[in-house]
């Protein structure tokens, strides 16, 4: 599709992302001496920095192309929570956020000094059953105005529900994108396209010994799974997509790496905005596939732009 006829299309898409959503947050300072207390670094923390991240940025990037974007997702009634919120409102992502009072909200806290990670420090509980039953409902709600779905599981537990919510999709003809995780993908069953990285469909189909038994196993799980194509994702070999018919290897496009961490979310971001509207398959993929080359050249977990994105092709 060319780019002024997919501008124009994307301006009435609009896509809902569901799953675990998480807020990264950065302690920036200097590490000079070593604790009396212990053998370890002190830090004194001069910078915080909060970002969206797990289906957050997922939503974000798929808000920086400039489309529709809402977010289902549970938090707790807390301070990292509220911050979460102020995130996605600042980023224009319509934020459907369901508040669970026991849970804290998922944060994943980095400190950093000198430019070195020293630890980083995570929050998180699974949700409540009744507030997920909560979550469906309004997943039934938002179905109808969305013309894709992505499934953003982090396997933090926000994603009970997921195969009454694919069934609920497939039924209106929406179009289901899922980011797994775990070793069961039953539960999966019936979406358009899985994104797993190695080391996922490793968990799920074993070790390959040759790139054809590789094939064989993938097919196998996507035909059994009833899916229209697998998206595997490898890292500095870029990615592959099985079909029924058909098997294609995409070579990343990344020049430098210095960071991949938020690519998953990247690839499945812009494959949404791009069968969104209405991009042949192929197209969507090599898209999400220069998307990701981008942002691993990118420090931290970063997005692309619209403008970025198809700057080659203006
Ligand atoms: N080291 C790398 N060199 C080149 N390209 C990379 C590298 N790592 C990631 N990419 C690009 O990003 C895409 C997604 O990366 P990867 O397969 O590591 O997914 P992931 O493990 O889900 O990422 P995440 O860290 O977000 O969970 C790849 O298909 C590729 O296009
Ligand atoms: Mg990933």
């Amino acid at each position: 599709m060319e780019i002024n006829e997919l501008k124009q299309r994307l301006k009435t898409v609009r896509i809902l992302v569901v799953g675990d959503a998480m807020l990264d947050r950065y302690w920036f300072g200097t590490a000079d001496r070593i604790s009396p207390e212990a053998p370890v670094p002190v830090v004194r923390v001069n910078q915080t920095e909060y970002r969206l991240g797990g289906a957050a940025n997922v939503a974000l990037n798929i808000a920086k192309q400039g489309v529709g974007v809402t977010l289902l997702s549970v938090r707790g009634e807390d301070q990292e929570g509220d911050e979460l919120e102020s995130l996605l409102h600042n980023n224009n992502i319509d934020s459907q956020i369901i508040i669970d009072k026991k849970l804290s909200t998922t944060i994943k806290t980095r400190v950093i000094a000198q430019h070195q990670q020293l630890v980083r420090i995570d929050f998180e509980n699974s949700p409540a059953h009744e507030v997920l039953d909560q979550t469906l409902e309004r997943y039934a709600a938002l179905l109808e105005d969305s013309d894709v779905i992505v499934f953003s599981d982090y396997g933090k537990g926000g994603l009970e529900h997921i195969t009454r919510m694919i069934l609920l999709a497939t039924k209106s003809g929406k179009c289901v994108l899922v980011d797994p995780k775990g070793t069961d993908f039953e539960k999966y069953r019936g979406a358009s396209y899985i994104t797993p990285n190695k080391a996922e469909l490793r968990n799920v189909i074993g070790s390959w010994s040759s790139e054809d038994d590789l094939n064989d196993k993938v097919q196998l799980l996507r035909d059994n799974l009833d899916l229209d194509g697998v998206l595997l994702t490898r890292s500095e070999e870029g990615m592959s997509l099985y079909q029924a018919e058909n098997i294609s290897h995409f070579p990343t496009s990344a020049q430098e790496i210095y960071d991949v961490s938020g690519a998953g979310d990247t690839v499945i971001g812009i494959l949404a905005v791009m069968l969104g509207g209405g991009c042949e398959i192929d197209q969507s993929v090599t898209c999400a596939n220069r998307a990701a080359g981008i942002v691993v050249g990118k420090l931290g977990t970063a997005t692309v732009n619209f403008s970025e994105l198809f700057a080659q092709d203006d």
